[in-house]
């Protein structure tokens, strides 16, 4: 079977790719259903877009790689689609878009605009050997028959390894790596991290916070599970942490403990500096911290031990032991190095042809909608190339 354009991966990017990439276009995918991430994303909502999408919203080796496409496919004309097929939503904090009732609503949006476009879909198929001789040839495994299929173009759009039980695998990769484009080592990313048995005693409390990895600071909520840390806040810190490096934790980003403690001293300086802070923040994270905060009333210490103080719960260094994992990330960082491909048409530069789009390549957002919106600028600039 010939066709113009075989897409690999009918998750939020190919079945963008497919809506622009022309008539004779094939998308396949080993699932049972497409868009299975889109319909579990944002608690069942999906948070589709971000009101402030951005380049500096993105983590790429190259940083200036995302530009062209988010750029000329933005988060308002992916919102103009959502609306022309009357999609209600809702913007929940910080730029979030989501639907007001189901994220099933996108995955029947972009399958009608397949349909439209011409599209065929073919699901529940395995793909096997790929070839290239100026065209592509791969064999397709469907209901027990092998299918031999031609194409002039090959789209990867398996995204990244991220939840494997979901169907995630590294078969872009693998591909990228047979035709000699390089890859950024992936990684978990947006995951939990861990700490042993550490915070076990705080599992359950939830605050808000300001995390920071190595590179920007987040102020969100973070939250405390019986192995570690999680939470927005934490979550988006891990995308800029690696094996071995510390994370600071600002317990109190809103307001200054120093000015809070002094003024306490002032007022009621026969009270516990316990009792003073677990009135600004949650009890049981004072009585974890107690173990190593003085015992004694506010009025006995001095500007010097408060700003000591103040500064160690501002700046809390941890050093986690790992994280979570694939299991649980959200998404992967790194992916097909973006030095391969053109960042106008996704195409690699020494195969012309060939594509990359999604996640698996390697362009990781923040949390907040980034995700979808690069699948879509970059399913948009290969289908329109194509
Ligand atoms: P995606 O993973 O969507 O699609 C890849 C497709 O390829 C899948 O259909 C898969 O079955 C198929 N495939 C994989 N290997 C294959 C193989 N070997 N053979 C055949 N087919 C294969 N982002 C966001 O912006 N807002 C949000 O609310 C969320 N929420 C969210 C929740 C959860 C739980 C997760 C795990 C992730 C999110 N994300 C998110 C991230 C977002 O889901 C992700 O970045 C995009 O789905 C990536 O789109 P892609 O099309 O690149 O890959």
């Amino acid at each position: 079977m010939q066709v113009n354009t075989l897409i690999l991966g009918a998750g939020a990017a190919g079945m963008m790719a497919a809506a622009h990439a022309g008539p004779s276009t094939l998308v396949v995918d080993h699932a049972r259903a497409p868009g299975e991430k889109i319909r579990i994303s944002g608690g069942g909502r999906c948070n589709f877009t971000n009101l402030y999408a951005e380049p500096a919203n993105f983590i790429c080796a190259n940083p200036h790689f995302m530009k062209s496409a988010l750029s000329r496919y933005t988060q308002w004309d992916f919102i103009d689609l959502v609306n022309a097929h009357g999609i209600a939503w809702h913007e929940k904090t910080l730029g979030q878009l989501f639907c007001d009732d189901s994220a099933k609503q996108i995955i029947a949006m972009l399958r009608a605009e397949m349909e439209r476009a011409g599209a065929q879909l073919w699901l529940q198929t395995t793909v096997g050997e790929i070839t290239h001789d100026g065209a592509f040839r791969v064999s397709l495994m469907r209901e027990g028959r092998e299918t031999r299929i031609t194409a002039r173009n090959l789209v990867l759009a398996t995204g990244g390894k991220s939840i494997p039980k979901m169907g995630a695998t590294g078969l872009a990769y693998q591909i990228a790596a047979q035709f000699g484009l390089p890859l950024v080592t992936p990684r978990p990313g947006l995951v939990p991290l861990t700490f042993g048995e550490t915070f076990k005693p705080l599992a359950g409390v939830a605050l808000h916070s300001r995390a920071q990895g190595q590179g920007p600071a987040f102020e969100e909520a973070t939250l405390f599970t019986h192995r570690g840390l999680s939470g927005p806040a934490i979550l988006q810190a891990s995308s800029y942490w690696q094996e071995g490096e510390s994370i600071t934790l600002d317990l109190s980003p809103q307001t200054s403990l120093f000015d809070l403690l002094k003024s306490a001293r002032q007022t009621a300086g026969r009270r516990a500096l316990t009792t003073v802070l677990s009135q600004h923040l949650p009890a049981r994270v004072v009585a974890y911290l107690g173990e190593d905060l003085p015992k004694t009333n506010l009025a006995d210490l001095s500007d010097a031990r408060l700003a000591d103080i103040a500064q160690r719960l501002h700046h809390w260094q941890l050093t986690p032991t790992g994280s979570e994992g694939y299991r649980t990330a959200e998404v992967t960082l790194g992916g097909i190095d973006t030095d391969a491909l053109n960042s106008a048409t996704m195409e690699a530069k020494a195969l012309p042809g060939l594509y990359a789009i999604g996640e698996a390549v390697d362009v990781t957002g923040w949390l907040g909608g980034y995700n979808f919106q690069w699948a879509w600028s970059s399913g948009w600039a290969a289908g329109t190339a194509i």
